[in-house]
Parts: structure tokens; C-alpha cells; sequence
């Protein structure tokens, strides 16, 4: 399908809505006219443009350094992107840093939300992720987070489009035969790459246990945890793939789940370490 600008804008506004009612779930007691945000994993820079007008200030950061690929025009090609598609937001608040988010930049305490869009998927250690993004969030403050597809979805491998008629291809598939499989349907080197080191390959257990377990000993109380199923291939369960990961020990739950969102508070008393 064509990349349409409108229809990402859109796509991006409705994360928003979906985050606001969540957060409404969660009884978020966010000021938010008042609040520094940082979004992880956010490249492209949209869910940060579009919070501007509700916040005093936004970071957001990715490891693509956005600034380099854009030669130092990231910031006034995304205004201008906004403007062609009739937003009119305050660029101004907006600050892109490169960096990692097993290693944010940032102080302890610093932010009052911290938020991370459909990059859990991604980024290699999700536990040490989180854990900076609570390390991040003053005490009282609060973490969304959504992410979605997960590995074990249909669609996991994120390169659905170049097997078409095969879901979870990138579960089934031996890796040299799912590399072939998306080469021949045209996937670049670049593609190919991506789609090595691009997902983290973490399983639904694996993401439940951390965000519902682990947490506690980051200072985070559960406020808020979803997960949807869904499949992006039509009659994906009677395809034989499906019998086919079951066979190779996938449960038919990790299967049918695409996505999860969690919110939390960082509790009142949770540690800021002294040489922040
Ligand atoms: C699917 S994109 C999502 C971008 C954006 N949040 C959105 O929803 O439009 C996933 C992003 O996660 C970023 N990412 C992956 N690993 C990362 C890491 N360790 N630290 C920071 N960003 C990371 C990628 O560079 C990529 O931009």
C-alpha cells in the first residue's frame, strides 16, 4: 500500500485517543499542561508532535539519529509535514535526541509521563528498557506503553507484505528459508537485515511476566494492562501454518495475541538514586 501522510497523521492521532482512554482507565491524575514527557522509540517524531500542545515540553528519542539522516532539518521537515496535512502545532516545544534506550541520556526523576509507542517489539532488552523508562519518571509520575505486533502475531515478523499468503512464515520457516522467501518477493539487503536483527523474538510470556512481575522491583504499580488478538491474514487459523507453529510449541494464545498496552505509576517513595 502507498505511504499517505494523512492516513499516518490519523493512524498516530488514534494511538492518542486509545492512550487517553487508558490512561482514563488507569485514573491518570496527570497534569498535563504542566508536564516534561519523553517518548522511547520515537522516531518519525509524530506521537511527540502531536502531544506538544497538551504539555509544557517533549523529548523523544530513538536510535536512528533522525537529526543526522535529516541533516539538522528533522524538527522543521516534521512542522512542515504537520502543516500540509492542516496541524498547526507547537514545534517548539519538541526535542529529538539519538540515543538508546537501554541507556537513556537522562537524569533520574526527570519526567513527569514517559511513554514508548510500538517499540517494545523492537528494542533488544525490553526488562533493562523498562527499567530506564522508570529509572526516568519522577515518583507519582506515569508510563504508557503499547506495542503491537508482537513476535508470536500473524504478522510478528513485520514483513507480512513479502509473505503475503503465509502467516507466521517467520516462526515456521527455518531462517535461511524466511530470508529466501521475503528475498524472492523482493526484500532488499536492508530489508533482510531488518529483518534479523529488527525484532527482539520475545514471547507473550516472557512480556506478561515483565510487565505484570518485574515491575514491582522497578517502583511501578499496574494501573492499566491490555492485550488484543487478532490476525492480519484472512483465515489465518486454518492455514497449516498454524497447526505447524503449534507443533513447534507455540500456544495458540501467543498466536492469536497481536498487541499489549500497560500503564504505570512510579510509586510516591520509589528511589532516585543520589548521584543524579
Ligand atoms: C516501529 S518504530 C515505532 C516508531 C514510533 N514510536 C511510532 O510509533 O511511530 C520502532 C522504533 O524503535 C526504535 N528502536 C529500536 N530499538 C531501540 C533502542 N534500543 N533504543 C531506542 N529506540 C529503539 C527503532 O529505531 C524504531 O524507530
Amino acid at each position: 500500500m502507498a505511504y499517505s501522510e494523512a492516513d499516518d497523521i490519523a493512524a498516530h492521532k488514534a494511538d492518542l485517543t486509545t492512550m487517553d482512554w487508558r490512561m482514563d482507565q488507569a485514573k491518570a491524575d496527570l497534569n498535563w499542561s504542566e508536564s516534561l514527557i519523553l517518548d522511547v522509540g520515537g522516531a518519525g517524531g509524530l506521537h511527540a508532535a502531536l502531544l506538544a500542545p497538551r504539555c509544557r515540553r517533549i523529548y523523544f528519542t530513538d536510535l536512528t539519529d533522525c537529526n543526522l539522516r535529516y541533516k539538522g532539518e528533522f524538527i522543521r521537515l516534521l512542522a512542515e509535514k504537520c502543516e500540509r496535512n492542516g496541524l498547526c502545532l507547537p514545534m517548539a516545544r519538541l526535542e529529538f535526541h539519538a540515543g538508546n534506550a537501554l541507556e537513556l541520556i537522562y537524569r533520574d526523576g526527570l519526567f513527569d509521563f514517559v511513554c514508548s509507542f510500538n517499540a517494545f517489539e523492537h528494542i533488544s532488552e525490553p526488562p533493562r528498557a523498562l527499567a530506564e523508562m522508570a529509572r526516568v519518571t519522577r515518583p507519582g509520575g506515569w508510563i504508557y506503553l503499547t506495542f503491537d505486533p508482537i513476535w508470536t502475531a500473524d504478522s510478528g515478523s513485520h514483513f507480512a507484505h513479502f509473505h503475503e499468503r503465509e502467516p507466521w512464515a517467520h516462526l515456521v520457516d527455518d531462517p535461511e528459508r524466511f530470508e529466501q522467501r521475503i528475498r524472492d518477493a523482493g526484500a532488499t539487503d536492508q530489508d533482510i537485515h531488518e529483518a534479523r536483527v529488527g525484532m527482539n523474538r520475545v514471547r507473550l510470556a516472557a512480556h506478561e511476566q515483565l510487565l505484570k512481575v518485574e515491575t514491582l522491583d522497578l517502583g511501578l504499580q499496574l494501573r492499566h494492562y491490555q492485550t488484543w488478538s487478532g490476525y492480519q491474514f484472512t483465515d489465518a487459523e486454518a492455514h497449516p501454518n498454524h497447526a505447524a507453529a503449534m507443533q513447534k510449541g507455540y500456544s495458540s494464545a501467543e498466536l492469536s495475541t497481536r498487541g499489549i498496552a500497560a500503564v504505570f505509576q512510579k510509586r510516591f517513595g520509589a528511589g532516585i538514586s543520589s548521584d543524579a
